[in-house]
């Protein structure tokens, strides 16, 4: 399906053309093995389903009681896993490896800009985990209850997390970077009783400051929180709130360094995970706990055929995002293995940084976001040449279509033409992946996630929903996976109407168009909602609309993505002002939207124009914005546009 006018379509245009093949780096074997041995599993999830969950799911994790029931499809599309069995997360993700004898394997290596290194095993993780845990249920968070987590990249983020599921409270991740109106907002809305936070944190070789953000955004409202608990990481000047806030270490240092991890039903609620939709505010993806778990291991291992005893799994995603839950935290985790987390920018000092990370630390496996590639490509060749690369294995990308170009430089000069690319396709909702190919197996085509994941049932299909052997259309998921999410927080409409009213219930309903080759491999479109993708990062234009009007001189605004090289898409906004334009408005009005949702939301460019162009309806003509925005040539009718004028204006001509 060509999406017109959004920034997709230079992606598109070249993966339309694009028909190479490469077939597997011979001489070695990923955990599926060949491609044959894919169609093997595929098969046996065809003739037995709940069967073949059942034993990956007794095989994978470690039960305190096991279950007896696979798939409860009773309130579809509300689904349930293994529901009558229980188990505990920090338990299969780090008790487990302890108890078989790997307790001094490397958990965590940490990395922080300024270049320190610090280590976990998997038994200190395991001890610090315990303590956060310990000294949370002293301050009253019993299982159930919600926890927001703002901080940095760092280890304690992750200890954080793991406490959270010893003592079966829901997590909350909130991105550091997002402004304390939005941290408010999602706070509120999890009903959270605690929140942890760091001092600040290091980007660019300065501190940025993170807990005044806590300290405004708890000034109103969010009544439930009783305590901050607080990381001494970046070494800045803090206030504390007496009675409130705790220093995280203090709080640590006086738990024991066990605490027995709490038995919960499979479906107990693990994490609320916040992200934009095409309307109103964002949306809390719910996620719990067996079924997730049982993915982020199987992904790991199909995926990115990670092995504990010999990957280095580096994940370059923030915690604050789905992959850094998943492939940063959980899914390394889970199979035991060695993480790597850096704290910083790509591009610090210099653009070489990713790669001396890899090879300092002997990365295999290393997953990034083609925005990042992209950046890296613009930074020259001089910059992976000069860094050790020979321990990768494979590379993956996630996050948005990668343009066959990044591919090609990354399969070429990061990959040394023998990594498997795996381009993996998911989403928040989806807990995993979903589409991908799997190492030394798949034959890969530059740009396309090519096939799904075994147990996966995912199709191409025409608006009623009949699928489309080649072609275009949307991209649907015909079967419940053990991963997927289990509402939206707090608003159970709005999970059937995003995702299920489109298909009457029957298909969950992805966002995303999509194309299917004559190979049946999958072409990934863009979304066909009113969601941007930014830099990998999804911002719903509504939202960015509702931040520019809630600004006094604001009357009218309308929020288009246009192709941008390196993030995918850039924001433009349009905006109809009350009174007479101003100079300097423009920047004031970026820097309004970045103080009520976050950097990542600013608009790249914003013009001004007497009114917008709209339908005798009244609805505002987007696919023309969107035409002007990329500066494109107009091809649509619009004399039925009162004003013509406003288009020049638009334009800026
Ligand atoms: C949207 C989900 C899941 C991790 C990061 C983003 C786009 C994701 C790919 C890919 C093309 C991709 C889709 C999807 N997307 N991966 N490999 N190829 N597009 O998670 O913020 O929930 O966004 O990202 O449009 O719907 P998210």
């Amino acid at each position: 399906m060509q999406q017109e006018g959004t920034a997709m379509s230079e992606v598109i245009d070249s993966a339309l053309h694009e028909n190479r093949v490469f077939e597997p780096p011979a001489g070695e074997a990923g955990r599926i093995p060949s491609l044959d041995a894919y169609h093997v599993l595929r098969k046996r999830f065809n003739d037995d389903f709940d069967g073949t969950w059942r034993d990956l799911a007794r095989e994978h994790l470690e039960w305190r009681e096991p279950f007896t029931r696979v798939l409860n499809r009773e309130h579809a599309p509300f689904f349930r896993w293994f529901e009558d069995g229980k188990l505990n997360l920090s338990e299969n993700c780090l008790d487990r490896h302890v108890r078989a004898g790997f307790g001094e394997r490397t958990a965590i290596i940490w990395e922080g800009e300024t270049g320190v290194v610090r280590k976990y095993s998997y038994s200190a993780l395991l001890a610090d985990v315990c303590r956060a845990a310990n000294a949370m249920r002293e301050l009253g968070v019993a299982a159930g209850d919600r926890v927001v987590i703002y901080m940095p990249m760092i280890p304690e983020a992750a200890i954080a997390m793991l406490a959270c599921t010893r003592i079966g409270a829901v997590h909350s991740v909130v991105f550091g970077a997002f402004s304390p109106q939005a941290l408010r907002d999602r706070v509120e809305d999890a009903g959270a009783r605690l929140v942890i936070t760091a001092d600040g944190g290091w980007r660019r070789g300065g501190i940025h400051a993170m807990k005044p953000n806590v300290d405004l955004a708890l000034a109103e409202g969010c009544h439930r929180v009783g305590h901050v608990l607080v990381v001494a990481h970046a070494g800045n000047d803090v206030e504390r709130t007496a009675g409130r806030d705790i220093d995280w270490q203090q709080a640590l240092n006086m738990q024991p360094a066990e605490c027995a991890p709490l038995a919960v039903e499979a479906e107990q609620p693990l994490f609320i995970l916040y992200t934009s939709g095409s309307t109103g505010k964002p949306k809390g993806i719910l996620h719990s706990t067996a079924g997730y778990l049982l993915w982020s291991r199987l992904t790991m291992q199909w995926s990115f055929d990670f092995k504990p005893e010999r990957d280095v799994f580096w994940c370059t995603a923030d915690v604050g995002w789905i992959t850094g839950h998943t492939y940063s935290v959980y899914g390394p985790l889970c199979c035991g293995g060695t993480t790597v987390m850096y704290e910083g920018v790509p591009t610090w000092p210099d653009p070489g940084r990713l790669w001396k990370i890899c090879a300092d630390h002997g990365v295999t496996v290393f997953y990034t976001a083609p925005t990042a590639i992209r950046a890296l490509i613009k930074a020259g060749d001089q910059w992976p040449e000069q860094h050790d690369l020979s321990a990768l294995r494979i590379l993956g990308t996630v996050g948005e279509p990668i343009n066959p170009e990044a591919w090609m430089w990354y399969h070429r000069v990061i990959g040394k033409e023998r990594c498997p690319i795996v381009d993996t396709w998911w989403q928040t909702e989806t807990g995993g992946h979903m589409i991908a190919p799997l190492p030394f197996a798949t034959p890969t085509k530059p740009g396309s996630a090519t096939l799904p994941l075994p147990g996966i049932d995912a199709a191409v299909v025409d608006g009623d929903g009949k699928p489309v052997s080649e072609g275009g259309g949307l991209l649907v998921i015909r079967q419940p996976w053990p991963s997927m999410l289990r509402g939206i927080w707090g608003d159970e409409q709005r999970y059937l109407d995003t995702y299920w009213k489109k298909f009457s219930n029957r298909y969950y309903f992805a966002g995303d168009g999509a194309r299917i080759d004559k190979d049946g491999y999958c072409w990934i479109m863009g979304r066909v909602d009113d969601v941007l993708n930014v830099s990998g990062h999804r911002l719903g234009t509504m939202e960015i609309e509702s931040a520019l009007a809630s600004h006094p001189a604001v009357a009218e605004a309308a929020v288009v993505g246009r192709p941008d090289d390196i993030k995918g898409e850039a924001i433009c906004a349009f905006v109809v002002l009350k009174s007479v334009d101003e100079d300097g408005l423009a920047e004031l009005l970026r820097k309004h939207v970045a103080r009520e949702i976050g950097a990542i939301a600013k608009p790249d460019d914003i013009r001004i124009a007497n009114s917008l162009p709209k339908t005798r309806s009244g609805k505002i003509m987007r696919r023309l914005l969107r035409d002007i925005a990329a500066g494109r040539e107009i091809t649509q009718d619009i004399s039925t546009l009162e004003d013509q004028s406003v288009i020049a204006q638009l334009q800026g001509r």
